[in-house]
């Protein structure tokens, strides 16, 4: 066989593929392994996008390609949303781009937008598509520290002027995946600015808009005076609506960007079935607030469940107001040794914090997309596990 492409050396096996594999093999030796690692929802969509998914299918001129760009219909449902929810107007045609799920349209970015020696700034605790995109586009990853006394914001004062001047996108996640942190307009305003200033594209992944607590309602960088002049965002079923496997995301944002992205895209796939689109207009424009609402309610008392359990268990955490994770600090400090021994003592795969950068390494992260009862075993295989060490 020949060998792979050079760039592939750089590139690590993609993190949770390497922990997917372990528990399944752990499983096929006859553990029961409780995952609380990925971050897949457990809950179906809503009954009215399935029922969509039908319709649409049944319909015999809806099989063939629908277009590298979508249909213009569910960019349409994408640019509606945009006004209603965030009060930002979109125009369908240029600033709006469907993505086969928003990791595709990530990795993609970044292949459109780095060349050999042009750097991404990535908050190190973060998303991992952010720098293996980068890596996989032969660029160069500029960690910015995310921390926990910072509330989980990067520090863009701190970036020497020479990489400064290589930086061609800043990527940013409110809320965030792992830690639950959430973002402010003041903080949007300075990442525009600082783009703006350095002619970087702010790259502003929202998969998480609608998993929100406690009241609070999570906003978009697009709403920013001026952001659209340097601003990508994504956005995506996966979580907003249960929709992880049905890969469904879109990109919305400046022109040239999504131009850019389009030329990228249209070389590599052919975008989607057309009833996927066809349900994701009904998850828009159908799925009453009360759903989300409801859903949320159900993730914030599994996540208030595992927050009361993590003093029994050796770790501490932030209450996050968003996102579909519990960030917690291992107290005896290693994150991975912590996550190996649930894993092999208790059989309970939480995900190791070092997946998520270097700062990442004295944490592991809670997924509260898993059923209640399968929660609850968890926690109390980890309690027993961790009293009897
Ligand atoms: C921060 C963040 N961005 C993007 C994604 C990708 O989501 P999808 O490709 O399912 O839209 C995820 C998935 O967990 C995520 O946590």
């Amino acid at each position: 066989m020949p060998t792979p492409a050079a760039r592939l050396n750089t590139l690590p096996p993609y993190p949770f593929a390497l922990l997917t594999q372990r528990v399944r093999e752990l499983n096929q030796q006859g553990y029961d392994v409780i995952g609380l690692d990925i971050g897949s929802p457990d809950m179906p969509p809503p009954e009215c996008v399935v029922e969509e998914l039908y319709r649409s299918a049944r319909e015999p001129d809806h099989h063939g390609y629908a277009g590298y760009k979508g249909t213009p219909e569910f960019r349409a449902a994408v640019a509606e949303y945009y006004q209603r929810r965030f009060g930002v107007t979109v125009d369908p045609e240029k600033q709006v781009l469907p993505l086969l799920g928003s990791k595709e349209g990530i990795v993609n970015l970044s292949l459109a937008y780095l060349d050999r020696g042009d750097v991404a700034l990535v908050p190190d605790i973060g998303y991992p598509a952010y720098s293996m995109g980068a890596l996989l586009a032969n660029g160069e990853v500029f960690w910015l520290p995310t921390r926990e006394e910072n509330d989980y914001k990067p520090d863009v004062s701190s970036i020497p002027e020479a990489v400064l001047k290589r930086a061609k996108l800043l990527w940013i996640n409110y809320p965030n995946n792992p830690t639950g942190a959430t973002a402010d307009a003041d903080f949007y305003k300075r990442m525009v600015d600082f783009c703006r200033q350095h002619n970087i594209l702010l790259a502003s992944d929202n998969p998480y808009v609608e998993v929100t607590f406690d009241g609070y309602t999570a906003g978009s960088a697009l709403q920013i005076e001026g952001a659209v002049d340097c601003t990508i965002e994504f956005i995506s079923f996966s979580k907003s609506h249960n929709m992880a496997g049905w890969r469904l995301g879109a990109a919305v944002g400046n022109v040239e960007a999504i131009k850019t992205l389009l030329t990228v895209k249209s070389n590599m796939d052919s975008g989607h079935f057309q009833p996927i689109y066809d349900a994701g207009i009904i998850a828009f424009d159908e799925v009453p607030q009360a759903w989300i609402n409801e859903r949320n309610a159900i993730y914030q008392r599994r996540r208030d469940r595992i927050l009361e359990t993590l003093p029994e268990i050796g770790l501490t955490a932030q209450k996050p107001k968003g996102s579909l994770y519990v960030w917690a600090r291992v107290l005896e400090g290693d994150g991975a040794k912590y996550a190996e021994e649930a894993l092999m003592k208790a059989h309970v795969s939480v995900a190791p914090g070092a997946i998520y950068g270097p700062g990442g390494t004295n944490y592991v992260r809670f997924s509260i997309g898993i059923a209640d009862d399968r929660l609850e075993e968890a926690l109390t295989r980890l309690k027993k596990w961790y009293s009897a060490r």
